[in-house]
């Protein structure tokens, strides 16, 4: 099964700038190259931060966007988005019995749960105990399946210290709730803005590029007084395969193609 990952879109109303940049024909370049190069995959996620400020008229331009896609694409909900204007524009996206924009999908090889970690007023994630009900529910239903997390924030720090600040709350809470499935495969997020691979308390992790504008590789906290640092490295999307017992992510550039030649290898 072939998954597409894309993140962190930031998108404005339709011509709008952000960091210098058109983050709508970002989107629309990364969803061409999808679309020349993997029209086999089954899905396509975006976790999260779809909009820069949450705008309706960003969420407008997205769906417009997403008619580029032949496959079924997942919403997840980031820290700059809107619940209701979200969902005032993407009105049959599916909501969980209380309203959180959190769903799961059962396939050939395991159940994608997909989570809703925003909250209101802060830029830090937050899991609430009524998604917290969902997501035991959720794992308790599924547990003789093999099980895939996306989401936008990170339960666990990354070592840069200014997304640090703002990764999910509360992740001894989350682990907990975690281990009551015994086959928790691998987690994918965004927020980053940036590749990061790992393993967390056992489960393996990957994280992409924004398709906009990304985060440098600060490991020191940053000494501008606190002003978020942000940088121009070329975005990627991630192609995601998923097969018996492998999970492999693939990072690919969509800006730049470079041109594929062939030599003989002897
Ligand atoms: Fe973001």
């Amino acid at each position: 099964m072939k998954i597409i990952h894309v993140s962190d879109t930031h998108l404005v109303a339709a011509g709008g700038k952000l960091h210098g940049l058109d983050p709508g024909e970002r989107l629309r370049q990364c969803f061409e190259d999808i679309v020349t190069h993997h029209t086999d995959a089954e899905l396509c996620v975006l976790t999260g931060d779809m909009a820069e400020a949450g705008q309706t008229g960003a969420y407008a331009l997205l769906k417009q966007l997403l008619m580029l896609l032949p496959m079924r694409t997942f919403l997840l909900l980031g820290n700059h988005d809107h619940r209701q204007h979200f969902c005032d524009v993407f009105s049959n996206v599916p909501r969980d019995s209380n309203g959180f924009v959190q769903r799961s999908k059962v396939t050939s090889e395991g159940v994608l749960l997909f989570l809703d970690t925003n909250e209101p007023g802060t830029d830090e994630g937050v899991y609430c105990e009524l998604r917290h009900a969902w997501l035991r529910e959720q794992l308790a239903q599924h547990h003789d399946r093999p099980v895939y997390l996306f989401m936008h924030h990170p339960p666990f720090d990354v070592g840069l210290p200014n997304l640090d600040a703002m990764r999910l709350r509360d992740c001894e809470k989350f682990i907990q709730t975690l281990s009551d499935h015994n086959d928790i495969r691998h987690l994918f997020f965004g927020h980053v803005h940036r590749p990061i691979f790992g393993k967390w308390r056992g489960i393996s992790f990957s994280a992409i590029h924004g398709t906009n504008h990304q985060v440098p590789l600060l490991l020191n906290k940053d000494p501008h007084n606190g002003a978020f640092a942000f940088c121009q490295e070329e975005p990627s999307y991630g192609v995601i395969l998923i097969a018996n017992d492998m999970t492999t992510v693939h990072l690919q550039p969509f800006l730049n193609r470079q041109t594929i030649y062939y030599e003989d290898y002897k």
